[in-house]
């Protein structure tokens, strides 16, 4: 597999799509045995986590609902925040189990702010499935219940995750090349 460039960076194979199937085979069925008869409603986070919650839907052993929804950010009041509203959300979360589908959590402000907004709709659980963590980039310890991957603090790209728009439909995730 080779070495690919995206914009003006270099990247390289990191974790493979045969990987990432395995595992998420493995966090479907750890899913499916916690979630058969609670028919929970999963929230994908896009756009990052499309491509994650293919493939992990269609592992689930039970029938399911699904539902999408982005993160805007704008700037608050003060300049040095920016808030990010989670938006698109159909389906009434009121007294469901929900699962949140993330593709990345890096310094955890992004899933802060969704968490906040979701128990803001009195569901009855919710738990978080991301592709990746980046341990050691956290800034808000916000909960992890299943990860596909521990990752070291660099930049990846492919798999749903993109590097200035492009790269999300590659089917590995590389990771960008030390100078
Ligand atoms: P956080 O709010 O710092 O946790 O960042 C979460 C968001 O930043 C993710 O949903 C991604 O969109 C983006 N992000 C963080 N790290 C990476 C990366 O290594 N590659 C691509 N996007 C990333």
């Amino acid at each position: 597999m080779n070495i690919i460039k995206i914009h003006d960076r270099l990247f390289e194979p990191f974790i493979l799509n045969d990987q990432i199937q395995k595992r998420v085979k493995l966090i479907a069925e750890e899913i499916s045995k916690e979630y058969e008869y609670k028919n929970p409603l999963f929230l994908a986070v896009l756009n990052g986590a499309f491509m994650l919650a293919a493939d992990l839907l269609r592992e689930i052993q039970f029938q399911s609902e699904i539902s999408f929804v982005k993160i805007s950010s704008y700037q608050g009041t003060k300049s040095t925040d920016s808030i990010k509203e989670l938006i698109g959300f159909t389906e009434s979360l009121t007294d469901r189990d929900v699962i949140i589908i993330e593709d990345i959590v890096d310094t955890g402000l992004s899933m802060k702010h969704i968490l906040e907004q979701v128990h803001a709709h009195k569901p009855a659980s919710v738990k978080v499935a991301t592709l990746l963590l980046k341990k050691a980039a956290l800034k808000h310890p916000v909960q992890t219940d299943y990860i596909g991957f521990e990752i070291e603090n660099k930049f990846v790209v492919g798999y749903g995750l993109d590097y200035d728009g492009v790269g999300r439909n590659l089917p590995h995730i590389y990771v960008e090349r030390s100078a």
